[in-house]
This record gives C-alpha cells, sequence and structure tokens, in this order.
C-alpha cells in the first residue's frame, strides 16, 4: 500500500491547475447507458472510482475507450445485472440503477452497505423509482427494480437529512425515458445535478429546473449520443484553497468556476484570509493564523459536507474556538481523533465538532479512513512540525488526481512511498490508464493484473 510523507513547515507559491470533478463524471458515465449511440466525455479526471465506473460499464456490456481525460462509451447492448464484486468498491455504482431502468425497464444492482461517513441507505432512490411505476424487490444482498413501463409522475425526495444528490441523478436518468411528465420535488441542487441534466438535454431529453429544489422532466422515446465536458471539481478546488490557507504565500487554482466555491470562499473569508480571482481562477493570500469560526454542513449552495473535514485542519490552529457542525452525515468525524493524534484539541459533541486552536500541530503516523478525512490528513501535514505519514492513501486517489505531484510543485515537501502494488507502481498505473482501454482491460478476471488498483478492504470505498 501507498503512504504519503509530509514534511510539514514549506510554504507553498504559484498556480495549480483544477481537474474535472469527480461527482459529475461518475453519474455522467453511468447516464452513458441511456443510448446505445457512442458518447465523448472530456476532463475525465484520472480516479480509481472511475477507473471503477468503468469497469461497471464494461461489465454491463459496453465499449469504453479512455486517452488523455476523453471517455467514449458505446453501450449498443447493455445488459442489467451490476454484482457485488463490482459493486462494492464503490457506492457511487447506485447510479447505474437509473440509467438501467430507464432504458431496459429493469436493474439488479448490489445494494450499498453503510460506511465509514455512517449509514447510506438509498430507500429515497427507490421510492422515486417506484412513483415511476416500478416494483422493487431487495433479495441476497441485491436491489432490483422492475417496470412494464415507466410513468411520469410527482416525486418528493425529502429524507431525514434533506435531499439527495445521487438520488436525485437517479430519479432524473429513469424518468428521461418514462412517458409523460416528471416533477422532481426537493431536487437536490449541487452543480453536479446540473451538469449531468446538461448531458442529458444534449442528449435529446427535455429537462427543466435543474439546480433548483424543482425539476421537471418531459419524458421522450429515445436519446442519442453526445459529447460533453465536465465541470471543475469544486472540492479539489476548495481543498486546494485551503492548502493555500494553511501554508500558502500566494495560491491560485485555475479552471474553476468560482460561483461553485461561494460557501468555501466565504468561509475562508471570514477566517481572515483574502480571496479573489477572475476568468476561472481564484487566489488565496496568506493571512497568518485563522480566525474561528462556526460553520454548519448544508446541501449546496451551503457549505458542503465533503469539504469539513478540511476545514477542521485548518481551525485545528484558529486564534480561538470553533465549532463544526455537520448536517448532512452526523457521523461523518473519523479524521478528528487522527487529527487530536497530532495536536489538535477537538471534542465531538454529537454531530459538532468543537475545536480549541492550538499553536502547533506535530507530524505523526496518521490513517486515512475516507477519501476527505485523507485530504485533511494531508492538508494538517503541511502546517505541522516534522514529518506525518498517512497511510492507507488509497483513499485519496480515489478522488483527488495526482493531489501529491499538485502539491509538490507548488512547494510542500511530500513524496509517496512503498507505491508497490503487484510490482507495479501506482503512478505508472495512472499511466497505463491513460492510454485507450480495451474492452478486455476494464474487464475482471481478463485484465492483466499488473493493471489492477489495489483491493480495498470491506466497504473501504463506499463512500
Ligand atoms: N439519504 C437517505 N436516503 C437516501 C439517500 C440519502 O436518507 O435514499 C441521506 C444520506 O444518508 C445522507 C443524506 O441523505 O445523510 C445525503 O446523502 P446523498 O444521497 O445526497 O449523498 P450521495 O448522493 O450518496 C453525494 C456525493 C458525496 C457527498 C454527498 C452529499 C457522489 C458520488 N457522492 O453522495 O460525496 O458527500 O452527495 O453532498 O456524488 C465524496 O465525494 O467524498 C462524497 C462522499
Amino acid at each position: 500500500m501507498d503512504k504519503i510523507i509530509v514534511h510539514g513547515g514549506h510554504s507553498l507559491a504559484g498556480t495549480v491547475n483544477i481537474s474535472g470533478s469527480k461527482n459529475s463524471a461518475l453519474p455522467i458515465l453511468a447516464a452513458t447507458l441511456l443510448t446505445n449511440d457512442s458518447c465523448v466525455i472530456k476532463r475525465v479526471p484520472d480516479l480509481s472510482d472511475v477507473h471503477y465506473m468503468l469497469q461497471i460499464l464494461a461489465h454491463l456490456g459496453a465499449e469504453v475507450e479512455r486517452a488523455s481525460g476523453v471517455v467514449t462509451v458505446k453501450a449498443e447492448q447493455v445488459n442489467s445485472v451490476a454484482p457485488y464484486e463490482i459493486v462494492r468498491k464503490m457506492r457511487a455504482s447506485v447510479c447505474v440503477l437509473g440509467p438501467l431502468l430507464g432504458r431496459e425497464k429493469e436493474a439488479t444492482v448490489s445494494l450499498p452497505g453503510g460506511c465509514v461517513i455512517g449509514d447510506r441507505p438509498i430507500d429515497l432512490h427507490l421510492r422515486g423509482f417506484e412513483a415511476l411505476g416500478a416494483a422493487v424487490r431487495v433479495h441476497g444482498g441485491n436491489v432490483k427494480v422492475f417496470a412494464p413501463s415507466l410513468h411520469g409522475a410527482p416525486i418528493s425526495l425529502r429524507g431525514k437529512f434533506g435531499t439527495t444528490v445521487l438520488g436525485t441523478d437517479n430519479v432524473m436518468m429513469a424518468a428521461v425515458l418514462a412517458d409523460g411528465t416528471t416533477i422532481i420535488e426537493d431536487a437536490a441542487c449541487e452543480p453536479e445535478v446540473v451538469d449531468l441534466a446538461n448531458f442529458l438535454n444534449k442528449m435529446g431529453a427535455k429537462i427543466e429546473g435543474a439546480g433548483s429544489s424543482r425539476i421537471v422532466i418531459e419524458g421522450v422515446k429515445e436519446l442519442h449520443g453526445a459529447e460533453h465536458e465536465v465541470i471543475p471539481d469544486r472540492i479539489e478546488a476548495g481543498t486546494f484553497l485551503i492548502a493555500g490557507a494553511i501554508a500558502g504565500k500566494e495560491v491560485t487554482i485555475n479552471r474553476v468556476r468560482s460561483d461553485h466555491l461561494t460557501a468555501v470562499t466565504d468561509a475562508l473569508r471570514a477566517c481572515g484570509y483574502g480571496v479573489g480571482g477572475t476568468n476561472g481562477t481564484l487566489t488565496i493570500h496568506a493571512n497568518g493564523i485563522p480566525e474561528p469560526l462556526d460553520l454548519k454542513t448544508r446541501p449546496y449552495p451551503g457549505f458542503p459536507t465533503d469539504m469539513q473535514a478540511q476545514m477542521c485542519a485548518l481551525l485545528s490552529t484558529a486564534a480561538g474556538e470553533s465549532s463544526v457542525t455537520e448536517n448532512i452525515f452526523p457521523q461523518r468525524f473519523v479524521h478528528v481523533s487522527e487529527l487530536k493524534r497530532m495536536g489538535a484539541k477537538i471534542e465531538l459533541d454529537g454531530a459538532t465538532a468543537k475545536i480549541r486552536g492550538v499553536d502547533n500541530l506535530s507530524g505523526a503516523p496518521v490513517m486515512a479512513s475516507d477519501l476527505r478525512a485523507s485530504a485533511a490528513l494531508i492538508l494538517a501535514g503541511l502546517l505541522a512540525d516534522g514529518m506525518t505519514e498517512i497511510n492507507r492513501v488509497y483513499h485519496i486517489d480515489r478522488g483527488y488526481e495526482m493531489i501529491d505531484q499538485k502539491l509538490g510543485e507548488l512547494g510542500a515537501h511530500i513524496e509517496r512511498v512503498n507505491g508497490i502494488v503487484r510490482g507495479v507502481s501506482l503512478r505508472s498505473i495512472h499511466k497505463q490508464i491513460e492510454r485507450p482501454i480495451l474492452r478486455s482491460y476494464l474487464c475482471p478476471g481478463n485484465a492483466p493484473s499488473k493493471l489492477n488498483y489495489p483491493e480495498p478492504e470491506k466497504n473501504a470505498l463506499m463512500l
């Protein structure tokens, strides 16, 4: 397994290019199953989660090619069963349910379990499918949805913790090929939902209102192929802004949508940092110790849960007491105990982390346990005295393209070690994946073993 070693105390300066959004790319790739024409998706980040999604598409019968961030998918014929061995690697696999139900009128997908950030039910997705006329059966760890035909319907996606992002995506993808009009109330407003709706509309769907809590979908008979460029990853962008706040002299993030980052830039300004920019760039200016902050995560346009761990790292050395309340995934605090091992003073009170700023963090061996928690530990390592050794970094390869390389180019002293996976370094695996991928490569069993990503332990990647 790889480790990332960070030697703290080196300041960052310069410009970093932000990659395409993981959480947009995954459902958009799933949506290519809705047509038997070719779809071309650009700016697809090189991440293990994307790799797993391409494996699933290939398993379902699609031909998949990839070269330099451009993925071409042609799903001329599809089968409708996604088994446990593939689905277990990534929770976002559930977003093949919607397109398969829309196209084939049936889908069987292994039911995702909980994960380290908490219970992850899909009841709202299933409620949406039922409203469209589908029956739902759960048996042997699989969920099967099927319908002789789908019909448009009014659907509310309000749950205990608000709406659902992938649930909105899934219902939208099933409803585009239903008879009649579907109205999704309490829809997720995240930019990734808008990106998916834009792609579906390019394929011939009739979707209005994406980005608001009411989405109206006029069903069409069929969709056709389309080309699309994925939006910038606002969570990667926010993570680099926090890196700039923690250790920067002046860090500029390039190729971003600043309108997608308002909640993050507002929080950083409230901590005393100057943030500004034009034309797809944002620069954060160093301003020493952050002011403390009371922060609550909320659905978009509120402060994203996917930035909560990174913000806890920043506030660990604030000049006073901060509080961070997690409203989306109340148990998403696995980073807290690791930050405490580095000297942070954090107490959990239910879903609130109470953080008393300390003067310094100290480097330590720490364990990454989910994607955003790993990012928080790298950020803390930039600031800490001495060396921080982050273990199990395959979590970070799920969602950050070359984070060590990008931080290194900004001046961080960071290295990846022990990157040996069955005789090949992860870096060389990344390079291999840039080459066109044949379907045989994506099919488990046919893949040359040297190209395999490391097998996660149970549930490790189910985020
Ligand atoms: N929920 C339900 N029932 C459902 C679905 C969700 O109760 O049927 C609850 C969840 O348990 C949670 C809340 O609703 O408390 C929101 O979950 P949501 O469904 O919106 O999460 P998701 O769609 O599964 C996506 C991102 C997550 C991100 C969340 C929230 C992808 C692939 N994943 O997950 O990203 O945290 O939205 O914004 O888009 C990450 O990138 O690190 C990550 C975890």
